[in-house]
């Protein structure tokens, strides 16, 4: 009987000691100390023993038990730790790992170049305004001294949604909205913005682009204030070096009007490829606000005056930068924009 036990014992604990799992100490502690394990059994049976006996039996059979216990118990914590390291090292964060780089975004070309011609305004006291991409006939034109079947409308052939809604071809229906919404006050404002027009895509041309458009209204303003305003701005954007020169030009709402140049920055006006071996470069439209266009919007023409300009902001950009393709700015392709 005592073999019998014995044997057990270093059975029992042999497999206590190769389990690696709590299953398996489960299932140890169910075999041998189990209600239908073979301790039990022998417990069970000791009545069949005789009064000698029994107390021997019982107290091998206990203190088999007990070591059984005592060391599943030991095991246990051993496996439960192992366990948990186990388990911890396949969580851990590898420091030591490099990052993944964050790809860092820059403004696009043509926005970094309206900050700059804005902040340039600003700096002499101009707000920012702004309207709609999609405009009425009655700002995009008429208000404009664009009457209907007027034949300077062919120049900005549009985008029609109906007859009266178009896509604005310009920024100027701002100056219209501005000065219809500023009620006779004076007007210092500056627009940049999308504008549309049906117009084939090639190298400089894009049915789709940028204007900035400035305005100022008040009293006594002159083609003084205009040429003294477009060349302080054209210092700043282009060179201290810089001079202007106005060529007569003709726009509905303007009168006079001008054409504006910028003598050339490469060749300083020598003549080179890029002014045309001409010395200047043409940069924007402007004129004195037609007088008709002020009456349409409420002011009284005798007392108040003023003058407008309107560029193109991508061709300031491509002088600028020495971007040789309008498209460029629109194909969204990171190589380009991240020259700038
Ligand atoms: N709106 C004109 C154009 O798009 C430019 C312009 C603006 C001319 C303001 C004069 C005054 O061609």
């Amino acid at each position: 009987m005592r073999e019998q036990l014995e044997a057990l014992r270093d059975e029992a604990l042999q497999l206590v000691n190769q389990a690696s799992t709590q299953k398996e100490l489960n299932d140890v502690r169910i075999k041998y100390l189990g209600k239908k394990g073979p301790i039990t059994e022998v417990l069970r049976g000791m009545g069949k023993l005789s009064a000698e006996e029994r107390p021997v039996v019982g107290e091998i059979a206990n203190a088999v038990r007990g070591v059984i216990q005592t060391e599943l118990e030991q095991r246990l914590v051993d496996v439960k730790q192992q366990e948990m390291d186990a388990k911890l090292a396949l969580e851990a964060i590898d420091v030591t790992l490099p990052g993944r780089p964050k790809q860092v975004g820059q403004a696009h070309l043509l926005q970094q170049v309206t900050d700059e011609i804005e902040d340039i305004f600003m700096g002499l006291g101009y707000t920012i305004a702004e309207g709609p991409e999609v405009e009425q006939d009655l700002f995009n034109f008429e208000m404009l001294n664009l009457p209907k079947d007027h034949p300077a409308r062919d120049m900005q052939d549009s985008f029609y949604i109906t007859d009266e809604i178009l896509m604005r071809t310009h920024t100027s229906p701002v100056q219209a909205r501005t000065m219809l919404a500023s009620k006779g006050e004076p007007i210092r404002i500056l627009c940049p913005g999308k504008v549309y027009r049906r117009d084939e895509d090639d190298a400089t041309h894009s049915h789709q682009f940028m204007q900035v458009e400035g305005l100022v209204v008040g009293e006594d303003i002159s083609m003084a204030d205009l040429k003294g305003t477009l060349e302080a701005f054209v210092k700043q954007m282009f060179g201290e070096a810089r001079e202007i020169r106005l060529r007569p030009s003709f726009f509905p709402f303007t009168e006079p009007s001008v054409e504006v140049d910028v003598s050339c920055f490469k060749c300083g006006g020598k003549g080179c490829n890029i002014c045309k071996q001409t010395g200047w470069i043409e940069i924007l439209g402007a004129g004195m606000v037609h007088p008709h266009v002020l009456e349409m919007a409420e002011y009284d023409s005798t007392k108040m005056s003023g003058f407008a300009f309107g560029m193109g902001i991508e061709r300031i950009a491509m002088l600028k930068y020495g971007v040789d393709d309008i498209r460029h700015f629109y194909t969204n392709d990171v190589r380009f924009s991240e020259q700038f």
